[in-house]
């Protein structure tokens, strides 16, 4: 008896050797052009591309779709209700059974013809290599505006200092590795933000004893094809959040620092509330008190929607039943903070300021925790 796998002998097929991953946000105009460029570069290598589109409103899943029609070394993962270019980078590698992966950027700001040479140094037993837009004739200036430049150089150090590697482009979206090493890190990425080369090389270089092996391969940055930019301030933000989630070794998940800083940003809210409703409008303590808890744990609950957890973005009526868990969660934070702190200084334990900033912490991991079941699930 011949069971169905082996039926599939008849059929003409090559395995791919690398899957390229191509993670797209309205991208519609970049990626046929991009697939041809592609094909010519790695003619002779067994591979396919594999588009991640978090359901873009232009329709880039649509002609990814047709697309993968047309050529059996082409396909998509249209994700719906998602959104982050870590987490399409990760499912897109998961998805892959060929020997190598490689991710890179659909809007051609990445020089593809180098991925023969990225292939190569790690065929010849490099662990990763790196489309690095610093190093050698790499350049840097002609993708990048001036502030960005600023803004890379310095998170260039400071993943320096974390990882350990003099690494010219730790920043790159750009980047090529063997399916086995993926899969040894894969449990261990966050999921959050765009800086999934830093993530992978803290995770592997730890696994590796400190011992990984790196290949720079220097390409010069190109201005964009068609299409805009995703980068943002809040993507910025999750990518501070990375870093210190790395520094505690994972301890602390880059989600829990956004909470606790949009915790202290509603500090701040509460404060200035308090003393518009009780200095200038002349409500009474009470009223101005309640006023701006009201204020401080909306803006929380914004803030924590947009930031924190803007993969899990709750819209819709999800978003005002969303809203109400987060006020009923928050009150008994409060009731937390206020016994913690109060059993704390009456049984003489601490001062109290330490009793006050027990109460507070206290307050906040009870919120994540606890918001994390109920509201952003
Ligand atoms: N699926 C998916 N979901 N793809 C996304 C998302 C998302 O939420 N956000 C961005 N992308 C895709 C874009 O469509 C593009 O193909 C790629 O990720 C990079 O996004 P850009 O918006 O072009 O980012 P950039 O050019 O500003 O950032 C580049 O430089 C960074 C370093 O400064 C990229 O190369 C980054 O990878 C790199 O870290
Ligand atoms: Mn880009």
């Amino acid at each position: 008896m011949t069971s169905s796998l082996s039926a599939l002998d008849n059929i003409a097929w090559t395995p791919p050797k690398l899957s390229v991953i191509v993670p797209t946000f309205n991208e519609r105009d970049n990626i046929a052009p991009l697939i041809e460029k592609l094909e010519k570069t790695l003619k002779g290598t067994a591979f396919e591309v594999i588009i991640v589109d978090d359901n873009s409103p232009d329709g880039t899943a649509d002609l990814a779709k047709d697309i993968a029609r047309q050529k059996a070394h082409v396909r998509c993962i249209h994700r719906v209700g998602r959104r982050g270019l870590s987490s399409a980078c990760i499912e897109g590698m998961a998805s892959s059974s060929a020997d190598y992966v490689a991710v890179i950027d659909a809007d051609h700001q990445h020089d593809e013809s180098i991925l023969p040479e990225m292939l190569r140094r790690v065929e010849e037993g490099a662990d990763i290599a790196v489309g690095s837009r610093y190093s050698g004739e790499g350049s840097s200036t002609q993708g990048l505006s001036k502030r960005r430049q600023a803004g890379s150089t310095l998170a260039t150090r400071l993943s320096g200092i974390l990882t350990g590697k003099a690494l010219a482009d730790p920043m790159s979206g750009f980047f090529l590795m063997p399916r086995s090493l993926f899969n040894e890190v894969a449990p261990r990425l966050s999921r959050e933000g765009f800086k999934i080369l830093l993530d992978i090389i803290v995770s592997a270089n730890r696994r590796r004893g400190g011992k990984l092996v790196l290949a720079e391969v220097p390409y010069s940055f190109r201005p964009r094809f068609a299409g805009e930019s995703k980068m943002s301030p809040l993507i910025v933000a999750q990518f501070l959040g990375l870093i210190v989630s790395q520094i505690s070794r994972g301890l602390l998940p880059t989600s829990f620092l956004l909470f606790s800083l949009v915790g202290a940003s509603g500090v701040v809210v509460h404060l200035a509330m308090l003393t518009l409703a009780f200095e200038v409008l002349d409500f009474n303590f009470a009223n101005s008190q309640l006023v701006a808890t009201l204020v401080a744990m909306t803006s929380n609950y914004l803030l924590n929607n947009e930031l924190t957890y803007a993969d899990k973005k709750l819209r819709g009526r999800r978003f005002w039943t969303g809203l109400l868990s987060f006020y009923i969660v928050c009150s008994f934070g409060t009731l937390a903070n206020v016994s913690v702190a109060s059993v704390l200084y009456e049984a003489n334990l601490a001062n109290f300021l330490i009793a006050g900033i027990a109460g507070a912490v206290m307050s906040v991991v009870f919120n994540y925790a606890v918001t994390r079941m109920f509201t952003w699930r």
